[in-house]
């Protein structure tokens, strides 16, 4: 009888210590303090990796994939459209420099076929490497058009030193909780868009209006907040602003966008107007653009819309903070 009952609380004990394995091998194998990827690919365009191409090593990585694979690729320019599909979390994209590793094509179709990068699953990590739609290379004499560099629609997914490259609509910012870290985006037209609920940091944010006809303002922004209790909005904090022609910080692209740029340096290419209410005049009530602790010489507020949403501290505060887009702990799970 005894022995019958420490037997069951012993395999009680040995079934909870595997099944507790079992979930932090979701995330990461540890050696010694180190947390590292299951496994490793390399892609490298001169033959020496496992293989040539991003989409490749993708493609390899198994469905309901459940281990962090680390996808490592080389310097170079990736001619390519590369797609991370739902069913393919727990990848970690690197490459070698965001000035060194980049990943190009030209797709301008339609702007949901345009995009040169897909990513579609959840806990995601992308590193040190760029991703550019070169359709409207501001040296071509083209009619400019939605070219997406790149799309992310999964949840759970982290950025760091990556760089977009485009003009109009180059990062489309779908929906799920990201985070950008030191990354660069280069536009002119709603060059940051979409309905995810993202904090940017410390990110340059690269204007190039001036490849816009002469004198016509380009927008940062068109956030897609539908409605009031939605969670979505995007944060820059201590950001940089710069480049040339003029830009707004945003339109909304729906009813209740939401935007709020805090301690970022803005150079003399903002308006001073600040923001345009595009399709929601006369409802800009419902729209969050918010300004605050920014510094250059284009924070002056003097002459912004008098729509502007003054926010509390609480919810500055709140807003700015990683809690943002982590209530959860995700962060944390993520090997950085
Ligand atoms: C990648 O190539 C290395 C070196 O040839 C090899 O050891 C490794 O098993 C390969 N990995 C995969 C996932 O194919
Ligand atoms: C975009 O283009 C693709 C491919 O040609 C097409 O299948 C899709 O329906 C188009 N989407 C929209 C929204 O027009
Ligand atoms: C604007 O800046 C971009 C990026 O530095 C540059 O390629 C482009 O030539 C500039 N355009 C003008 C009109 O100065
Ligand atoms: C703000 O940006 C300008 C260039 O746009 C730069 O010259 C200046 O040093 C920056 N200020 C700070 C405090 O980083
Ligand atoms: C906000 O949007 C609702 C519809 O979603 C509209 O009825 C209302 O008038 C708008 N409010 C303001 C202040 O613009």
């Amino acid at each position: 009888m005894t022995f019958g009952w420490c037997f069951s609380v012993c395999i009680l004990f040995v079934l909870v210590g595997l099944r507790l394995e079992e979930a932090n091998a979701q995330f990461l194998r540890e050696v010694g303090t180190k947390k590292l990827a299951y496994w490793s690919i390399v892609v490298d365009q001169s033959g020496h990796g496992n293989f040539t191409t991003i989409q490749s090593a993708i493609d390899s990585v198994p469905s309901q994939n459940m281990y962090w694979v680390s996808i490592k690729v080389k310097a170079g320019i990736y001619r390519e459209k590369v797609k991370i599909p739902y069913d393919k979390p727990y990848i970690i994209l690197k490459g070698e420099g965001k000035r060194r590793t980049f990943v190009e094509w030209d797709d301008h179709h339609n702007t949901s076929q345009s995009p040169t990068f897909v990513a579609m699953a959840d806990n995601l990590v992308v590193k040190s490497i760029s991703f550019r739609n070169s359709y409207n290379n501001p040296t071509n004499r083209k009619l400019i058009k939605p070219a997406v560099a790149a799309m992310v629609s999964g949840d759970k997914s982290y950025f760091f030193r990556v760089g977009f490259f485009g003009l109009q609509d180059t990062l489309w910012d779908d929906t799920g909780r990201h985070y950008y870290k030191l990354c660069t985006i280069q536009g002119a037209i709603d060059f940051i868009f979409g309905a995810g609920q993202s904090l940017f940091e410390r990110c340059s944010i690269s204007v190039i209006g001036g490849a816009l006809d002469a004198g016509l303002p380009g927008f940062i922004t068109a956030q897609g907040r539908t409605n009031s209790e939605d969670g979505n909005g995007f944060v820059f904090n201590y950001c940089h602003v710069f480049g040339n022609g003029t830009t707004y910080l945003g339109r909304p692209w729906r009813s209740h966008a939401r935007v709020l740029f805090y301690k970022t340096n803005f150079s003399n290419v903002v308006q001073p107007a600040g923001w345009d209410a595009w399709r929601y005049h006369p409802n800009e009530g419902n729209i969050t653009f918010a300004e605050y602790g920014n510094f250059g010489p284009g924070s002056d507020t003097s002459q912004r819309v008098s729509w502007m949403k003054k926010l509390d501290l609480e919810t500055i505060e709140s807003m700015t903070s990683t809690k943002f887009i982590d209530t959860d702990g995700w962060l944390q799970k993520q090997p950085f």
